[in-house]
């Protein structure tokens, strides 16, 4: 399946990296054609071209499907939705490494969803759209990721944990049981959660606390 992935800092090269990885372990067939951008100044080392702009996705004979490459919830979610109504029929495949763990049997994974390396849920673990599940993130019993959320590296959320729609979870934060971070908050890096996190906030620290 030829993808171009939308986005072209350091969360499309970990992207186009996965989707490799995914293909060279004998999963589906992805092959990176390359990575359209929107702000040509955070380019970094690529080994597939930057294609051009959003205008380059007109031609569909070029590719079969597109991956969002943008770690930012709010941005995921920006970009997404416009692109969705821009071309309302190309597919958005979930990209899943064969090395991520979950009982396959309950747990669900959404469209657009990544889910990368070392990753570990339970049961009934639901993975909403275009979400992301970085490296080693964990997820206990009935843990829910909403759209457009993302979970940094070694991130875990306990059971019955729900992320509503684009929440952060920084890099090494955990979040208590049948916890709810509100839509659009952020858990700073290496904060624990003990009480809900209403919508749009930001908490940080050991117990996390509101930014102020
Ligand atoms: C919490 C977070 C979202 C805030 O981002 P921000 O709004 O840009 O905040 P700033 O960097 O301006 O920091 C504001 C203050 O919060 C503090 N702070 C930032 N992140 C913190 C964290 N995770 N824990 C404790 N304090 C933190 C800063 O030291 C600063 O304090 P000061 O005002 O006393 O100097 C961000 O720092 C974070 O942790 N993001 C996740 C990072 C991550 O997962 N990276 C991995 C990428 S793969």
């Amino acid at each position: 399946m030829r993808i171009i992935i939308i986005g072209a800092g350091g969360h499309a090269r970990d992207t186009a990296w996965l989707a490799r990885d995914i293909a060279s372990r004998g999963g589906t067939r992805f092959e990176v054609v390359g990575f359209v951008v929107s702000d040509s100044s955070r380019l970094g080392p690529h080994d597939s071209p930057v294609l051009g702009d959003e205008g380059v996705l007109a031609d569909r004979d070029r590719y079969d499907g597109l991956v969002l490459g943008i770690g930012t919830p709010s941005v995921r979610k920006k970009v997404a939705e416009r692109l969705m109504a821009a071309h309302p029929d190309v597919p958005w495949p979930a990209l899943v490494h064969p090395t991520a763990s979950m009982d396959w049997d309950s747990c669900t994974v959404g469209p657009g969803a990544m889910v990368a390396a070392g990753v570990i849920g339970t049961v009934n673990v639901r993975v909403g759209a275009y979400a992301v599940l970085n490296p080693a993130v964990t997820l206990g019993h009935e843990a829910v990721v909403g759209p457009y959320s993302v979970m940094n590296h070694a991130a875990g959320i306990s059971g019955g944990t729900v992320l509503e729609e684009a929440v952060l979870v920084g890099t090494g934060a955990r979040v208590l049981q049948y916890r709810t971070v509100g839509a659009g908050a952020r858990v700073g890096a290496g904060a624990v959660v003990t009480k809900d996190v209403p919508p749009g906030e930001t908490w940080v620290g050991i117990p996390a606390r509101r930014m102020d």
